[in-house]
């Protein structure tokens, strides 16, 4: 078995859209992880010492959550980012801890083949890396191009990802049908990266595509946020202030 970590972003926790497509996904690995909720913990942001680069070795000189979380990253084979999309990027709680993986690289930079310059360190390392992410906007392409540079740039080009877009097809209970599909692909690509480490092309194709056309989906979801707004205004006529 191998040693796997879920790095769970979401402040919904267990009930999280994106940690439903990472179970899924560990379902089609056939293997078991532990999880850790970033939103549960405290971690302070970088304070830019680089102690870490010139003075303990590696080792981060702050006493909070994140030292034990960031030694989790370190002796995992793998490392799944279950992380919805905020801002085009990753929720605060979860970026000050990518900050603090800054403890992995060394001071020293080289051009790498990909024509960009990098820190040595963490991304030359055996370890692996999966981003899983949902977001509430319909586009793949756009949306999600900076959280996949950003995890790609720290963690390795070869890192496999999974954006699902037009999540909010995941809470009506109408659409189970067209998110069951997505569902399936996701367990598909959990089994083809455990056989191959990366997930086929035509995997990644369904996995890329929408799960209704984008216009359809604007509109599904603008009415069921107004059917929601409605609801909370007669709640909030009720209640005497
Ligand atoms: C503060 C905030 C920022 C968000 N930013 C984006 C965004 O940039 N793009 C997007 O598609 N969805 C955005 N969303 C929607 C969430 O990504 C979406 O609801 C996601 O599926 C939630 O996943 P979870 O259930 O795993 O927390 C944002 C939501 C919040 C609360």
């Amino acid at each position: 078995m191998m040693n796997i970590l879920i790095i769970n972003g979401s402040p919904n926790r267990e009930n999280s859209t994106t940690l439903k497509l990472t179970t899924t996904f560990l379902d089609g690995m056939n293997e078991t992880a532990e999880i850790v909720n970033t939103i549960d913990l405290h971690i302070n942001p970088c304070r830019a010492c680089y102690a870490c680069w010139v003075r303990t070795s590696g080792r981060c000189i702050q006493k909070d959550d994140a030292i034990e979380l960031l030694n989790k990253i370190k002796t995992a084979d793998l490392v799944i980012w279950s992380v919805p999309l905020y801002a085009y990027s990753v929720p605060s709680h979860c970026k000050a801890l990518m900050d603090r993986t800054v403890c992995f690289n060394q001071p020293e930079m080289y051009v790498g083949e990909d024509g960009i310059s990098h820190h040595y360190g963490y991304e030359n390392g055996s370890k692996q890396t999966v981003l899983i992410s949902s977001g509430g906007l319909p586009d793949v392409a756009g949306n999600f191009d900076g959280l996949v540079f950003q995890i790609k740039h720290m963690f390795g080009k070869d890192t496999a990802a999974i954006c699902c877009a037009e999540a909010a097809l995941f809470l009506q209970p109408e659409t189970q049908s067209l998110t069951s599909r997505y569902l399936e692909a996701v367990g598909k690509a959990g089994a083809e990266y455990k056989a191959a480490g990366t997930i086929n092309a035509d995997t990644q194709a369904v996995l890329d595509a929408p799960m209704i056309p984008r216009e359809a989906y604007i509109q599904n979801t603008n009415a069921a946020f107004a059917q929601m707004k409605k609801c909370s205004e007669s709640v909030l006529e009720d209640r005497q202030f």
